[in-house]
């Protein structure tokens, strides 16, 4: 099912949301969103600071609750309102902003971890797997460095294998790159580009308007907790339909 990167219309639905609304205290900061992603596609969200992307990005990984609507994951129920949301031990791989490595641990030790304590695979073939993920992302050489030790960019490559050390079936990703220096951005962007390249399914936050371009199938706008914008990355950039894409492209891309 991996194997295509733009997978066409009738492509069974990795992840699901319908009417998903999310509020705090009462005030929705989340409404009504529509998003069914296709399996390997990828989708880059964007929009300005307080929209809600990092919200709806949390109640698709089941890691907050949701108030209305539904989210769905391989066609089972992810959330809905008035439960818990189900966790799908590691099929879904969050990657955040700060890269939260264990500190104590080393690179290979932050990736054994989940699948010898979760799926309690044994401790050579984790090491093995952690060490070719390591490979993957371009670090085979420090798989003994604590997280201290590495750079920014080279943690969140840590981080990102150790999501896929559980074999997760979908990434979500919320600016995994902006508080990274710009010299380290473009390594952990090779690396999601890999990923997507592969035909991972792959859900973004993002303010990377190159990857957004080039790399994501689709592209998600979002503002006031609503997607005002929802289409391929050419037709959003230069055919922007919503006022406030417009303002937004203007503003970041200076045109
Ligand atoms: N845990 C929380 N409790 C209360 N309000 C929150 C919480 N998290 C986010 N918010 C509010 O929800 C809105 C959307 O935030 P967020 O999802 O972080 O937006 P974005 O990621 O687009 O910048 C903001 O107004 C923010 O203050
Ligand atoms: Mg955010």
């Amino acid at each position: 099912m991996n194997d295509t990167t733009v997978a066409p219309p009738s492509a069974p639905r990795v992840l699901e949301a319908c009417g998903l609304g999310r509020s705090y205290h009462g005030k929705p900061v989340v409404i009504d969103v529509d998003l069914a992603v296709p399996a390997g596609q990828t989708v880059a969200v964007l929009g300005p600071s307080g929209a809600g992307k990092s919200t709806m990005l949390r109640c698709l990984a089941g890691l907050e609750p949701i108030q209305s609507g539904s989210v769905a994951f391989q066609g089972d129920t992810l959330a809905k309102p008035g439960t818990k949301p189900r966790s799908f031990a590691g099929r879904i791989g969050m990657v955040f902003q700060q890269f939260n490595l264990f500190p104590h641990l080393t690179a290979l030790e932050n990736i054994t971890l989940a699948p010898r304590r979760v799926r309690g695979t044994g401790r050579e073939k984790a090491e093995a797997d952690a060490f070719a993920l390591l490979e993957r992302v371009g670090l085979p050489e420090h798989r003994n460095h604590y997280p201290y030790e590495l750079s920014g960019g080279q943690q969140q490559r840590v981080a990102i294998a150790r999501a896929l050390a559980m074999r997760p079936e979908l990434m979500l990703f919320d600016e995994p790159t902006s508080a990274l220096d710009p010299e380290f951005t473009r390594e952990v962007l090779a690396v999601m580009r890999n990923l997507a390249e592969e035909g991972m399914t792959i859900v973004t936050v993002t303010h990377e308007m190159e990857f957004a371009r080039r790399t994501a199938d689709r592209v998600v706008f979002m503002v006031d907790g609503r997607i005002v914008e929802d289409g391929n990355a050419e037709a959003v950039f230069t055919r922007p339909t919503n006022e406030r894409t417009k303002q937004f492209l203007q503003q970041i891309l200076g045109e």
